[in-house]
């Protein structure tokens, strides 16, 4: 089976968490601002250096009928005054994901990784939602995007498991990053009001419940 025939990851910010926006620490040399009207061009390179080359106004169209207000975020190194990172606060971006807000298409220039600017961008996305209001805050993503899981991971997003793929792919991912595999804390962690979610916990668990600390 290749990359792209497996299911993508969903990860969702936790109830308990709903009131407590993450801290946006920009990099030192960095601002991490709002859209402004002549981005896109910039936006555009950022996503072709990153990974997904071919953006343009239609394929942005239906992303910025999504955004909310204040929801496109911009990561920019301060001396060039070059737009070097992304990220979107999209509303039910699938169509079928009523209320939810979800953290979409970070990206960062190749050689402005590994300083920080991923996490703060979706720091700045994730406070966002929750200042805007927003309960149901998720994301999608690929389980081959390590650096992207790390920031999620880090900054309190949670895994959710809905079918035996998923939590295989997660095990893969957490022996990659060297995270924790403990799918009882995540369903724990994601049920309404933080009630013990017993349901199909053993199916999915299989034999790496004893890994949970
Ligand atoms: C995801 C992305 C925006 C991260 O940008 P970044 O500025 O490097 O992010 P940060 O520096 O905040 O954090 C990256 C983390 O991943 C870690 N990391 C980097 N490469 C890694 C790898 N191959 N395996 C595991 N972890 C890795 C870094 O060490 C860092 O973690 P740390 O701060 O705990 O050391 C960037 O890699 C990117 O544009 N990727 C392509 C697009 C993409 O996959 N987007 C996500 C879509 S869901």
């Amino acid at each position: 089976m290749s990359c792209v025939e497996k299911p993508q990851l969903r990860m969702v910010w936790p109830q308990r968490l709903i009131n407590q926006p993450p801290e946006v620490e920009t990099p030192v040399g960095y601002e991490i601002r709002h859209y402004r009207s002549d981005d896109e061009q910039c936006f555009y390179e950022v996503m072709r250096l990153a990974v997904w080359p071919g953006w343009d106004a239609q394929r942005l169209d239906y992303s910025l009928s999504r955004i909310i207000p204040n929801g496109w975020f911009m990561a920019v190194e301060e001396q060039a005054k070059t737009v070097v990172g992304t990220a979107m606060c999209l509303h039910n971006c699938t169509g079928s994901l009523l209320f939810w807000g979800d953290l979409a298409w970070l990206a960062c220039d190749p050689a402005h990784t590994g300083r920080g600017l991923g996490l703060a961008l979706s720091a700045a996305v994730t406070s966002r939602f929750i200042e805007a209001g927003y309960r149901k805050i998720g994301l999608h993503t690929e389980y081959y995007r390590l650096p992207a899981i790390k920031i999620y991971l880090k900054l309190g997003f949670l895994p959710m498991l809905k079918s035996g793929d998923a939590i295989d792919l997660w095990r893969g991912v957490c022996q990659k990053l060297d995270w924790p595999l403990t799918p009882k804390a995540w369903a724990t962690g994601l049920a309404p009001n933080n009630v013990l979610q017993t349901t199909s916990e053993s199916t999915l668990n299989g034999s790496s419940e004893a890994s949970e600390g």
